[in-house]
């Protein structure tokens, strides 16, 4: 029976980070028996094998599902902390695991079906045999015609296709590192992450389709170029995949020895075999750029042994990926979860592994359990915003396909526990079972979710640490909290794991002081157990054991189960000349869960207007993307500040959110509230709600 708790006191001397929470606590769910019996993690004492006495040797486990070219010395090596080192003198090479091991036993198997978005266009299945070939050439070509060695770096702003993984293990063939850029952010930012990772080559596509349009993506290529010209670096190559054989779908023109169209050269390199490098385990797989608390993307560094060792593991245990399923994750490739559960997971595995090029309700609410039942689709992966729009869009579509899925997972944000019920029963036909798994790009793979079969499900919670994983909850006094004590805290991860990134990009003092200065008690111990990895999500542990993620605790928004540092949307802002100030806030959206709102001060003398609002608007999209697009921009005759001059945002997101502001005696300016909140919400309204937990911690981790 679901149990209805009391809400417990307020205790006055608690930090922001601290403050109790409520809920209702919600009812188990257990597996069906059917997914039970065939599941690939039955067997309940991996929690012992993987328990604090058995690590870090337990890993061993995961990295023996791959093939190394040269087995590891030492399992984990502690001498430089927090810079870990895993599978210390293996040799291994990701695109060879992910693609030839398969070839004796699989090579007619589908290892991607790509489905184009219109409907009139027939899918294309790609063979691990055929992806062997075009990995193979690709390779080829990005090595005799780029001059790529291992070690070098490049920058991928491709969409949804085929080409992209084939990029990608093309790049891992040879060891060097690749650096995807998610094809829905700008030119601006991926010039910006070109030249922060110092490409040479930037690979793209001439367009794709989004909502029935075919979009010029080439364009941004040129802008992406300029950008890193104005930052101090130059890419000279520019490789452009064709999206329709014969067809140019970009209006920009090529610039001469710069841009080349990928079928004009590729043909040279047809056949050729190159032979995997086989890489040192801690030689860098990827970079993957994602936002902070500074205006800055940083550019993740994840390793290849360990890296793949973890996103194999958890896509055989927690995914329960079997050689004989048809799983089609719904996330872009150009995040986290894309790479480590469309691309390398999956494809370590040998499954087939969908790609969908489009929206998910284009061209009706129906879409995705057509794909699901023509492909006979049975393990299913999409983020909460996704479940959100389909569940709006057409509540009862699933009930009209025959599709069946065994397994979904839900990823990214917190999941409404109606939401969740939903999902379940209506997608999930109440046969699938459910994994809620939390982690971010930093992590390489998950960090908590219930494992499939052996624990039940809890709507809205992600469940306990994954194996080999120790979560804690940590107050700002550096206190443990303990579990069912309902009071909320930062969440970290006490011990080092295979999946961790190993640095921030050419940034090895931002990599310590953001994830492990907060809770380090001695910077000069080697003993793993001083370093917790701060993970910047507010979270509470209830008596089960399960940790329910509250959301960010520094001044990141969750867009969608995007991030988007609100420091990077401010400098954005602040390139409008009329603008004086800028604090972007997230206010809360049915669908996306979180969105940006932007509050701007004008310079002195400068009147608002509609302009200055079309304008930052405007820019926000050019530097950005349309992902950061804002609710709305308000202009605002000043900000609330500190004594010391800190903007409050929290304020601000309060007012966005109609929730109550809290204490503002202490501000340099207090009146200024009450002329925001009349401003935004009108003379009438009164601010009643108490709001969401992470709204009300809102950037208070600074
Ligand atoms: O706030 C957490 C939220 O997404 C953030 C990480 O975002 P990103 O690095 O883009 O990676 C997203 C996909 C791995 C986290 O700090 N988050 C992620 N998964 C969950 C979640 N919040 C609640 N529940 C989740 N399952």
């Amino acid at each position: 029976m679901a149990e209805i708790r009391p809400k417990p006191q307020a205790v006055s001397e608690a930090t922001e980070a601290q403050i109790a929470v409520h809920w209702r606590e919600e009812e188990y769910y257990y597996p069906h028996a059917k997914f039970v019996g065939q599941a690939n993690l039955t067997d309940p004492s991996i929690i012992e094998r993987f328990s604090e006495k058995n690590y870090p040797e337990c890993f061993r486990e995961y990295a023996d599902l791959l093939t190394w070219d040269k087995y590891w010395d030492k399992t984990l090596d502690t001498s430089d902390p927090p810079f870990w080192k895993w599978f210390v003198g293996g040799k291994i090479n990701a695109s060879y695991n992910c693609v030839d091991r398969h070839l004796d036993k699989y090579k007619n198997k589908a290892a991607l079906i790509f489905v184009p978005e219109p409907e009139s266009e027939a899918t294309i299945s790609v063979t691990y045999r055929e992806l062997y070939v075009r990995v193979n050439e690709f390779a080829a070509l990005l090595r005799d015609y780029c001059g790529l060695k291992a070690g070098d770096r490049v920058t991928i702003h491709m969409p949804m296709v085929p080409e992209l993984p084939i990029t990608m293990l093309a790049c891992a063939r040879l060891g060097v590192i690749h650096s995807v850029v998610f094809g829905g952010f700008s030119g601006e930012a991926c010039g910006m992450r070109a030249a922060d990772s110092q490409s040479h080559v930037l690979i793209t596509m001439d367009g794709y389709y989004r909502n029935g349009k075919m979009l010029d993506h080439k364009a941004g290529a040129d802008i992406a170029l300029e950008t890193a010209k104005k930052e101090g670096h130059v890419v000279n190559k520019v490789l452009v995949w064709r999206r329709h054989q014969g067809k140019n779908a970009s209006a920009t023109p090529f610039v001469k020895d710069r841009d080349v169209w990928v079928d004009e050269i590729l043909p040279k390199y047809a056949g050729t075999i190159v032979p995997p490098v086989p890489m040192d385990a801690e030689a860098p797989l990827f970079l993957m750029y994602t936002s902070g608390s500074t205006g800055k993307p940083k550019g993740c560094q994840h390793r290849t042994g360990g890296y793949l060792s973890y996103v194999a593991g958890t896509s055989k245990y927690i995914q329960d990926i079997h050689p004989t399923d048809v799983y089609w994750c719904m996330a872009d490739i150009g995040w986290i979860t894309g790479h480590s559960y469309i691309v390398y997971g999956p494809l370590a595995l040998a499954a087939t592994s969908v790609l969908y090029e489009g929206v998910p309700t284009y061209p009706d609410a129906g879409r995705v359990w057509r794909i699901a039942e023509r492909l006979d689709v049975n393990i299913f992966h999409t983020s909460p915003t996704a479940i959100r729009m389909l569940r709006k869009s057409g509540h009862d579509e699933p009930t009209k396909y025959k599709y069946h899925f065994k397994h979904m997972t839900t990823v990214g944000e917190p999941i409404e526990p109606e939401v969740w019920r939903w999902y379940h029963d209506v997608v999930g036909k109440g046969e699938a079972v459910i994994v809620d798994t939390w982690w971010q790009t930093e992590n390489g793979g998950f960090l908590c979710s219930t494992k499939p079969a052996i624990d039940p499900m809890k709507p809205g919670s992600a469940g306990p640490g994954m194996p080999g994983i120790y979560p804690v909850i940590i107050d700002e006094n550096g206190q443990e909290v303990s579990a069912g004590s309902n009071k909320a805290g930062n969440i970290c991860i006490k011990n080092p794991w295979p999946g961790i990134m190993q640095t921030i990009w050419g940034d090895r003092d931002r990599f310590v002081t953001q994830y492990y200065a907060k809770y380090c008690k001695d910077r000069n111990s080697k003993r793993w157990q001083d370093w917790p990895y701060f993970a910047a999500d507010g979270a509470v542990l209830a008596a089960d054991g399960y940790f329910r993620i509250l959301g960010r605790v520094d001044d990141v928004i969750n867009v969608a189960g995007h991030r988007l540092g609100t420091k990077e949307i401010e400098s954005a802002c602040l390139t409008v000349p009329e603008v004086a100030e800028a604090a972007v806030v997230p206010v809360v959206d049915e669908i996306k869960g979180r969105v940006p709102e932007v509050y701007i001060a004008l310079q002195p003398g400068i009147q608002p207007s509609q302009e200055i609002i079309d304008k930052v608007n405007k820019v926000i999209e050019t530097m950005i993307g349309k992902i950061a697009r804002p609710k709305h921009v308000h202009i605002v005759p000043d900000m609330p500040k500190t004594r010391s001059g800190k903007l409050m945002r929290r304020i601000l997101a309060a007012i966005s959110n109609n929730m109550k502001t809290g204490d503002i005696t202490t501000l340099a300016n207090p009146d200024v509230v009450e002329k925001v909140r009349e401003l935004v919400q009108g003379k009438e309204t009164v601010a009643v709600a108490d709001g969401p937990e992470d709204l009300k911690r809102f950037g208070t981790e600074e």
